[in-house]
This record gives C-alpha cells, structure tokens and sequence, in this order.
C-alpha cells in the first residue's frame, strides 16, 4: 500500500504535486500547504525544520508512508533532519535538480535561483559540487518573483524588468544551465527564458522530483484505489485563497481542501 505526502510552505507546491500526479497513477495523494506560515525562504533553519516536522509528522499519522517535501527551502534545511527523524522514505526537490542540472551543462557554468534561505542555505551549490566538482555555480535569490506569480502576473512588463535585474549576474556569468529553484518559478518559464535567451536550459526541479518519486513508486506494490477518488488538500489558513491561486498553478479549481490546526 502506498499513500504520498507532499507538503510545501504554501501553494508552490502544487508545481510539484502536478508533476508527480501527471506522472503516477494509482496512488492517492495528501497534499499539505502550511499557507498560515507562508513564507519559509525568509525564515531561519530552526524555524523551517520544526514547520517541517510538525508537517512530516502529521502526514505521516494520517497514513502516508512517503514523504515528498515539495519545497525548496523547506527540503535545503529540513531534509536531512526529516531522515533521520522519520522511518519513511523522504524525497526533496534539490537533489534531483542538482543531477539534471549537472547531467545538462555544457560549459560547466550553471546558475541557480531560489529563495533566500535556499540560497544562503548553499544546498543547491553542495549537491551540485558533490556530483561534479568542475562545475561553477552562481546562485541568485529573487525574492519577488513568489508574490508576482501569486498575484498572476505571469507576462507583465513589470515581470520582466524585475527579471531583467535578478537574473543580470547569471547572464554576466554565461550560465548555460539556470535550476529554476523554487517552487514558484516553474510558472515564470516564459519570461525566465526570454531573459536568459535561448542558449540557457532551465531545469525544472518539480519534473526531475517526479520522476524520482515515480521510480520508487513502480517498484512498491500497487495501492488498491477507487476510481475516481480525489487527492486530499489541507491547508493550514483559509482554504478559499488557496482554491483561488491554486487555478494558476494547475489550471483548474481544486476541491475538497481543508482547514487543518497543527500547532495545538
Ligand atoms: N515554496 C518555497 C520554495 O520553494 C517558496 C515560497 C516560500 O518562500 O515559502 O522555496
């Protein structure tokens, strides 16, 4: 038997959710955004790993026996503390982009850009550095870019100027491979792209998750489940906001999502 947990500090990862969900079938999923605390790229590691045990464990009494955590900066401070602290499987979204990133190269410069923590937290550049030491990486964080993918400003003229600004440094640097970091930015490929110009390859770290997560699925034995049964959505504010924004990021309204308290 098998059951997903995927949680993110909010909406983002539903980017990821996506993937694994286009990708697998025949598992139920149990989706948790902490949209109360939302967010996690501007707080400390102490603070992200305690959210992100309360969340593990939560998913994890509720029947999950995988652990997707389908955040950035929540997978560069949390992951490893979740391992050991937890008896499941526990996959993050930087590894994976790291292998693809350094699998696409061709000049061995690559750019990341994430938020804040991520890119202080120096995840990506190690998991990049393990697998290839030759490899140079800038790493960017662009801190607007959530709030305007939240606010649906996906090809607005003031997206690209800010765009233009964050992804100046990686553009000095001749990346060719540019990890889009972060949950959100998966959504701002259009205008990421038309900065970068054509010879950058953006890796999306939601794609190269799910296929990670899908292997280990193919290999468990398949979950008897019924047709037809939706994916469980909690969120720990309200649900009205997140079925709002959740149209952008898949493009369809979600149903049943729920309030859940964790902190009692
Ligand atoms: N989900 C976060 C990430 O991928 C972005 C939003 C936040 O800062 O919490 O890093």
């Amino acid at each position: 038997m098998l059951k997903l947990g995927i949680f993110d500090s909010g909406i983002g990862g539903l980017t990821v959710y996506r993937a694994i969900r286009d990708g697998i079938h025949g598992v139920p999923i149990h989706y948790l955004g902490d949209t109360a605390r939302v967010p996690y790229g501007t707080k400390s590691a102490e603070t992200v790993v305690r959210y992100s045990r309360q969340i593990a464990s939560h998913l994890v009494d509720s029947g999950a026996d995988t652990i997707v955590v389908a955040c950035n900066t929540a997978t560069a401070y949390a992951l490893e503390p979740l391992r050991d602290f937890l008896t499941v499987p526990v996959f993050g979204v930087i590894e994976p982009g790291a292998r693809a990133a350094v699998r696409t190269t061709r000049n061995g410069i690559v750019g990341v850009i994430g938020t804040r923590g991520t890119v202080l937290s120096g995840a990506y550049q190690q998991a990049i550095s393990a697998l290839d030491k030759s490899v140079k990486i800038t790493a960017v964080s662009c801190p607007l870019f959530v709030p305007l993918v939240e606010e649906g400003w996906l090809d607005e003229e003031v997206t690209y100027r800010i765009a233009g600004r964050y992804l100046k440094p990686l553009l000095e640097k001749d990346v060719d491979t540019l990890v889009l970091g972060c949950t959100h930015y998966p959504l701002l490929k259009e205008v990421i792209s038309r900065v970068m110009g054509k010879g950058v390859t953006l890796i999306d770290s939601a794609r190269e998750t799910a296929l990670d997560v899908s292997s280990h699925t193919a290999q468990s034995p398949p979950t008897p489940v019924k047709k037809n049964q939706p994916d469980h959505f909690e969120v720990t504010d309200s649900p009205s906001r997140f079925t709002e924004v959740g149209k952008i990021f898949l493009g369809r309204e979600l149903q049943d999502v729920s309030l859940v308290a964790l902190e009692h």
